[in-house]
């Protein structure tokens, strides 16, 4: 069994994520963390030192190395994961679920506020820009979002969230 999470930066993918396998006593797989491992460096330094292209085919290719395991897992993705190469088409290929978190424009902003640091598409970004970045962010992004089997709201804890998710699949 396969169940797969996206949506953008700070829905609140891994935290929904690691709760559900738990749950489900599935293993729990974060794709940020699972590149960070394989290449030893941050999503931050892999941006810095080798660029946003160089990352994005990692990120393709570790989707297509965890969605081949025999395992039961639950894989939260990166929020750009679906909206790259056939990246949509092999989630729903090779998942048994995926489901959007979905975020308004404010509660993103709030969210993504109080840790930019770590992200490197938003570090650089004024707070008071934040709302039009991503406000243009998910115009691009929702068509890719919107195809996931289930649309849940993230905004709520992750224990509500993960019983809206299981209530669903
Ligand atoms: C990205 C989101 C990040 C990470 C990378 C790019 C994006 O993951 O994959 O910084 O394009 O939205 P999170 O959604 O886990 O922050």
């Amino acid at each position: 069994m396969k169940i797969v999470l996206m949506g953008y930066m700070a829905s609140g993918k891994s935290t929904v994520g690691r709760l559900l396998a738990s749950q489900l006593g599935a293993r729990f797989v974060d794709l940020d963390d699972y590149i960070e491992a394989s290449e030893k460096k941050s999503i931050k330094n892999i941006f810095s030192e080798k660029g946003e292209i160089y990352f994005r085919k990692l990120e393709h290719q570790m989707l297509n190395e965890v969605l081949e395991s025999d395992e039961s897992i639950v894989l939260s993705t990166g929020g750009g994961t679906p909206c790259y190469a056939n990246n949509i088409q092999i989630i729903l290929e090779k998942s048994d679920g995926s489901v959007y978190l979905g975020m308004t424009i404010p509660q993103l902003v709030d969210r993504i506020s109080k840790e930019k640091e770590h992200r490197p598409l938003v570090k650089n970004i004024q707070d008071q820009e934040l709302p039009e970045f991503i406000g243009k962010h998910l115009f691009e992004r929702i068509p890719f979002y919107a195809q996931a089997k289930y649309k849940v709201d993230g905004s709520g804890t992750a224990e509500e969230v993960v019983a809206e998710i299981r209530r669903l699949l």
